[in-house]
Order: C-alpha cells, then sequence, then structure tokens
C-alpha cells in the first residue's frame, strides 16, 4: 500500500499486521507506541516509591496492584509496537535503559512525598486517560485494543488517586496547606504533559493524517483543563495564578502557553534534564539486575529448542 492510500483510508483500526503498509507509516506508529510503552514503565518505576509512603496497609496494596497495572501496560505496548516488524521488545528495553528512548515529561521529576501520589494518580493519570481514550480510534488496530484494557486499568487509577487526594483534603489545615504547596509545583508540568498547542515536532501531522493520532495536544489539553480545574476547586485545591488560564468565546479552558517553561519542557525531551540521568540510571540498574534471567532463558532456548507441544 502507497502512503496515498493510507491517508485516504485512515480511520479508526483500519490497519493490522495483514495489511503491507509503507515504512514510513510503521516507523512513526513504532515510535509513538514505543514513547507510550516507556511512560507506562517510568510512570510504573516512580509510583512505585508511593508503597513506602503509603500510611496504611489498603493504600499500599492499591498502589502495587496499580504499579503491576502499569508494568503490564507497557508489556501489552511493547508488543503491539513488536507487530510492526521495526524494532524488537529487547529492543526498545534498551533503548529504554540507555537513554535513547524518551518517556513524558511528568515522569522526570522525582518524587519524595506521599503528596505528591495523587498528582501522578489523579492529575497525571487523568490526563493520560483524556490521550488514551482517543486512542482507541489509532488506526494501528493492535495499538487499539491494547488501549481496550489500558483505559480500563485507568479508570480504577483515576478513583485510586482521587480518594487520595480527597483523604488529604480533608486532613488537618497544615496537610491541606502542604498539599496545596504540592498541587503549585506539579501544575505547570501536568498542563505540559500535552505538549505545546503549535507543536515544534513534525511528527504530530503526519500522525494525524495517517489516523495514528486522532486529536491534537490542545484539544486534549482544553477537555482536561474542563473536566479536571471543577475537580480540583470541588476538593479544595486553587488553580495557581501562573500559569494563567482564561475561558475562550466558545466557553472552554485554555492556558496562556508563555506562562510555562518551556526550555525545561524541550530539555526533557531530550532526556537531558537532571531528574532524566537519575530516572534512567535507576532503570538501568534494575535492567542489568536482572541480565541473569534473560541470558539463562536464552541459554535454555537454545539448548532445549522449542517448547513440546501438549497433545489434544
Ligand atoms: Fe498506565
Ligand atoms: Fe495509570
Amino acid at each position: 500500500m502507497d502512503l496515498e492510500t493510507v491517508m485516504e483510508r485512515a480511520g479508526p483500526r483500519e490497519f493490522g499486521p495483514g495489511d503491507e503498509l509503507p515504512e514510513k507509516y510503521r516507523k512513526a506508529a513504532t515510535r509513538m507506541i514505543q514513547f507510550h510503552a516507556n511512560s507506562e514503565v517510568m510512570g510504573g518505576y516512580l509510583d512505585k516509591t508511593f508503597t513506602r509512603k503509603a500510611p496504611s496497609l489498603d493504600r499500599k496494596l492499591a498502589n502495587t496492584a496499580k504499579v503491576q497495572d502499569e508494568i503490564g501496560h507497557a508489556q501489552l505496548l511493547y508488543r503491539a509496537a513488536e507487530t510492526l516488524d521495526v524494532k524488537t521488545r529487547a529492543e526498545m528495553l534498551d533503548e529504554l535503559a540507555t537513554g535513547e528512548g524518551k518517556f513524558l515529561n511528568c515522569f522526570h521529576y522525582p518524587v519524595d512525598s506521599w503528596y505528591e501520589a495523587p498528582m501522578i494518580d489523579f492529575f497525571v493519570d487523568g490526563g493520560a486517560m483524556r490521550r488514551q481514550a482517543t486512542l482507541k480510534s489509532t488506526s494501528w488496530t493492535p495499538y487499539a485494543h491494547a488501549m481496550d484494557k489500558v483505559c480500563f486499568e485507568e479508570g480504577f487509577h483515576v478513583k485510586h488517586g482521587e480518594s487520595i487526594l480527597r483523604e488529604l483534603m480533608n486532613g488537618s489545615k497544615a496537610t491541606q496547606e502542604r498539599m496545596q504547596e504540592t498541587f503549585d509545583v506539579w501544575w505547570p508540568r501536568i498542563l505540559q504533559f500535552f505538549g505545546p498547542t503549535n507543536d515544534e515536532s513534525v511528527h504530530d501531522d503526519f500522525a494525524q493524517a495517517v489516523g495514528l493520532k486522532t486529536a491534537t495536544n490542545d484539544e486534549l489539553r482544553t477537555s482536561f483543563l474542563n473536566m479536571y480545574i471543577p475537580k480540583a476547586e470541588k476538593y479544595g485545591l486553587e488553580i495557581p495564578e501562573y500559569p494563567r488560564i482564561y475561558e475562550r468565546d466558545d466557553g472552554t479552558m485554555a492556558v496562556r502557553e508563555d506562562d510555562l517553561d518551556w526550555k525545561e519542557f524541550w530539555t526533557i525531551s531530550r532526556n537531558e534534564y537532571e531528574g532524566s540521568t537519575e530516572q534512567i540510571g535507576s532503570r538501568r540498574r534494575r535492567q542489568d539486575a536482572v541480565e541473569w534471567v534473560r541470558e539463562s532463558l536464552e541459554t535454555w532456548e537454545s539448548s532445549a529448542g522449542p517448547t513440546p507441544q501438549t497433545a489434544d
């Protein structure tokens, strides 16, 4: 199939492994799904730190389940990316460990307090939900299938984060103030999660033209703001003065993008932020720690041959 035909046919779940697709499409889809899979791994790693900090056994159990979900999402997505025949799962994991692989801005910042749990679990996952819901209609069918399961589980994550936020905002005055301070720090990062309206990246236009991406950065951020500003205010959080939020003529909310630190955002997107080195290094150490499992499996596979099939 040539690129022109791909653009003409582009639509929800239009293409799959049975189609012969141009390299440009397969590479763009791989790039997008790999970024998503990497973000699931790195988000899960950040979230893992909350298990120790969680104040009760129930919270620890719920957090552990959430981390398992995130790593599961990553596995599903690496497999969905592999169906494009561009890179293997092992190659993508290696790229993440060496710092070549990219992932979402919010997961480059270190976390060190329980107050940050609702920032990731409620607001970042809430933002991710906005984006992922639109990806159920992506043109690469294995990616859309993965989104069915991912979105179902993200619904639980957001409820989990909301429950922590509600509990903390019903705490003492000092707890509420601490929560507000944490929110002030995270709010601009969360708004940048969607990227700038006029993305400098050339990848986006192509991804939309071939149906891989179905909503713009601006549409996603607006949809997030309209849904999450009322939610934040409902629990008693004040939306910071900067970056300025304004209402458009059509009644939707938007942010004054010049109020956001895009220099930091682009440094992060190149994996050059000070926190990036720490997070990627931590990922690499964990990957190295289980290298012996991979080696043992490879040795076993080459000596034992294919797994025997059970008779019916
Ligand atoms: Fe996830
Ligand atoms: Fe999640």
